[in-house]
């Protein structure tokens, strides 16, 4: 080997060298900035106490309702103390008792003024139906988040056994029909489902119903979730959510929140599209009533209490015809 080969050979190496490790400090940067920003440690004690469910104390509780059956599905449905007719209107479609599914109302404690009858109404309300589950935590709309992560700690500590839960709104219209059949044949772990939202960022717009300071939430999109309307999982993730949510600061909005305990723990949510036209399966658009339409969707969003129970009476005795 000559002397001129041997230096073209060196400075080949060099070049190589380079940019290898050029290609590495742009991968590490890539992976650096990708990094979630709370996967690394949990959330000082202080920070964590506003959500962590030792904070708060039952005032009232359905601790018994999964010890003699392990239902399919519980419904899990976030109210306010003074909502009485909406729970009412869930009862009567819906949420109606049957062998395969149990509905639970949770909510915190009443505020403003007639706090005490709210809530000696509400008490009187549990001793008739044994549905109601509340907490001492004020309940605002502000405070959902706090109110979601009781509803996943009640799940995994008193109803463990059952197969799916669905976290779903008083005023949603759901489909039990189509949505037992779907998961029935559905991932009995790991699994979550709802209207994908895949492309969210925080609002910073400080007059915004949604907004989000730097502080809460300094990065500039959010992971895939579920929109918080209605969504449905299987059981095992109450637990993996209640984990992962040692790792996430509290922000007010509940299914973002859901979404960042769900990447801590690596579980993305699946879309539910219909087969043939790929409809998405739960609407978060308001949609006129129509049967045959309502029986091609899992939930539709968005009723007042006396449309419900008057869609629900066509709807449940009609929509096998469809
Ligand atoms: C949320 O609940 C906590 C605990 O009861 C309370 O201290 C706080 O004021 C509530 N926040 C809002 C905005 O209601």
């Amino acid at each position: 080997m000559t002397i001129s080969h041997s230096w073209r050979l060196l400075r080949l190496l060099a070049v190589s060298a380079v940019l290898v490790l050029t290609a590495q400090i742009f991968v590490c940067r890539i992976a650096l900035r990708k990094r979630p920003r709370e996967a690394s440690h949990p959330l000082p004690e202080d920070v964590h106490r506003i959500l962590a469910p030792e904070t708060y104390e039952y005032i009232i509780n359905q601790p018994d309702m999964c010890k003699e059956r392990s239902p399919f599905l519980v419904f899990m449905v976030p109210v306010s103390p003074a909502e009485a007719e909406a729970r009412e209107a869930v009862r009567k479609t819906w949420g109606a008792p049957n062998p395969n599914t149990l509905t639970l109302f949770y909510t915190g404690l009443p505020k403003g003024p007639g706090v005490g009858l709210f809530q000696q109404k509400m008490e009187e309300e549990s001793k008739v139906h044994a549905d109601i589950i509340q907490m001492n935590f004020q309940d605002s709309y502000q405070n959902l988040t706090i109110k979601t992560m009781m509803m996943m700690n009640w799940l995994a500590t008193y109803c463990p056994s059952a197969s799916y839960a669905m976290k779903v709104d008083a005023d949603i219209f759901v489909n039990i029909f189509y949505l037992v059949n779907l998961l029935k044949s559905a991932p009995e772990q790991g699994f979550i489902t709802g209207s994908v939202i895949t492309d969210g960022a925080p609002r910073r717009d400080r007059n915004s119903k949604w907004f989000l300071s730097e502080e809460l939430y300094p990065e500039d999109s959010f992971p895939w979730y579920v929109s918080g309307a209605g969504y449905v999982f299987s059981s095992d993730l109450a637990a993996k959510i209640s984990w992962g949510s040692r790792f996430v600061q509290m922000i007010p909005l509940e299914d973002v929140y859901v979404g960042l305990c769900l990447r801590v723990v690596g579980i993305k949510p699946v879309y539910s599209r219909s087969l043939l036209t790929f409809r998405n399966l739960f609407e978060i658009r308001n949609l006129k009533y129509d049967r045959c339409t309502f029986a091609r969707r899992v939930i539709v969003n968005q009723f007042k209490p006396s449309e419900l129970v008057r869609i629900w009476q066509d709807f449940s005795s009609g929509h096998d015809n469809c």
